[in-house]
């Protein structure tokens, strides 16, 4: 199993309960898991040097104070394997250049172009026209057999497969697995402190790891109403939504009767929820903060693992090479 992380903002507890608890819980099911910080990827839309890198390391102790066991899941930097950069140049050449004119990401920004009365690629680079090429060679790559991913993605997963074909069909050897993908369907959405989703555009979010204190002014500004409330019609509030994701259904079950039975109001109810976000996030903020203030620590972990994984690009790059005849 394989699958790539796009570095971009500190996380908050949408992303954590729709994103990464997932994908830890599904690399249990698998022997061989990848996980990788996609910072090619990110040079399309990231332009400042230093927070690219600064959102790299924030990524990675991310992802390893969430509980991710560097022993057991390789957690590396795209950047540091080149086969992957090579074995694209590769696959450049076997690509149709229809299949990205085709892809969503890229129709959308021509859209909004053609819409804004701009020349149809305006604003447009190579990064983000050939992205699923780049994508295919991560997967390919490590002889992939499962991505799990979000509905986004699957049409990038749908390239890389055809491109694998296409690559044994045209040179009739059996060089690449064809990846499968895995729809991830996570939490529904977490709805965040004003109801919408909770999305950093929006400015609603509660933070991953963060401190009592500020959990609690978050927590302050969740949306509620003054009216009698049913177990039915409780259920519905924003509140109890993200209460329920985050605690347990003992706990929940405890919170919907006191609520309801007029034992509590909202300002206890808020305040059993910041109990909850301290219980299940503290633990978990001191570690990324630990990580955070030693990126020497994270490094090491990055290097000693593209260390360990090259030798298997080394190998897929030398068959696909030879496939093609460059011996
Ligand atoms: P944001 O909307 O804050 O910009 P991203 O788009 O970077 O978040 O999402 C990163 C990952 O987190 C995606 O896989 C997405 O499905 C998940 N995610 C983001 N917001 C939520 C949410 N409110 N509920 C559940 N999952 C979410
Ligand atoms: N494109 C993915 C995203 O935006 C990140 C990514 C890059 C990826 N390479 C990948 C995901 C390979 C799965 C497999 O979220």
């Amino acid at each position: 199993m394989l699958t790539g992380i796009k570095p971009t903002g500190v996380p908050h507890i949408g992303n954590y309960l729709g994103a990464i608890a997932p994908a830890l819980q599904r690399a249990n099911q698998f022997e061989n898991v990848f996980f990788f910080i996609a910072d090619y990827h990110a040079l399309n839309s990231i332009k400042n040097p230093d927070e690219l890198h600064r959102l790299t390391l924030s990524v990675a102790a991310t992802w390893l104070a969430a509980g991710l066991d560097p022993n057991k899941i390789h957690l590396y930097r795209q950047s540091d394997i080149p086969e992957i950069f090579e074995l694209q140049a590769l696959l450049n050449n076997i690509t149709p250049k229809g299949w990205m004119n085709k892809m969503h990401a890229y129709k959308a920004q021509v859209d909004i172009n053609t819409e804004q009365n701009r020349p149809k690629d305006s604003g447009i680079n190579m990064g983000l026209y050939i992205y699923p090429l780049l994508m295919a060679s991560d997967i390919l790559i490590f002889n992939s057999d499962a991505v799990p991913v979000g509905s986004d993605q699957v049409q990038h997963l749908e390239i890389a497969r055809d491109i694998a074909k296409r690559f044994n069909n045209d040179y009739q050897k059996d060089v690449f697995t064809l990846p499968e993908f895995i729809l991830e369907k996570g939490i529904e959405e977490l709805p965040g402190l004003d109801g919408r989703k909770m999305s950093k555009s929006y400015a609603n979010t509660i933070p991953l790891f963060s401190s009592e204190q500020q959990w609690s002014e978050a927590v302050k500004k969740i949306v509620t109403d003054n009216q009698e409330h049913t177990p039915e019609s409780f259920q519905n509030t924003v509140f109890y939504k993200i209460f329920s994701a985050i605690a347990d259904q003992k706990t929940t079950g405890v919170l919907v009767n006191d609520f309801v039975g007029g034992k509590i109001g909202w300002k206890d109810a808020k305040e059993r929820l910041v109990e909850q976000l301290v219980q299940e996030f503290s633990q978990k903020t001191e570690h990324y903060n630990q990580l955070i203030a030693n990126p020497a620590e994270i490094n090491k972990i990055l290097h000693q693992t593209a260390k360990d994984i090259r030798p298997i690009a080394q190998k897929t790059l030398q068959q696909a090479k030879a496939a093609v005849g460059i011996r």
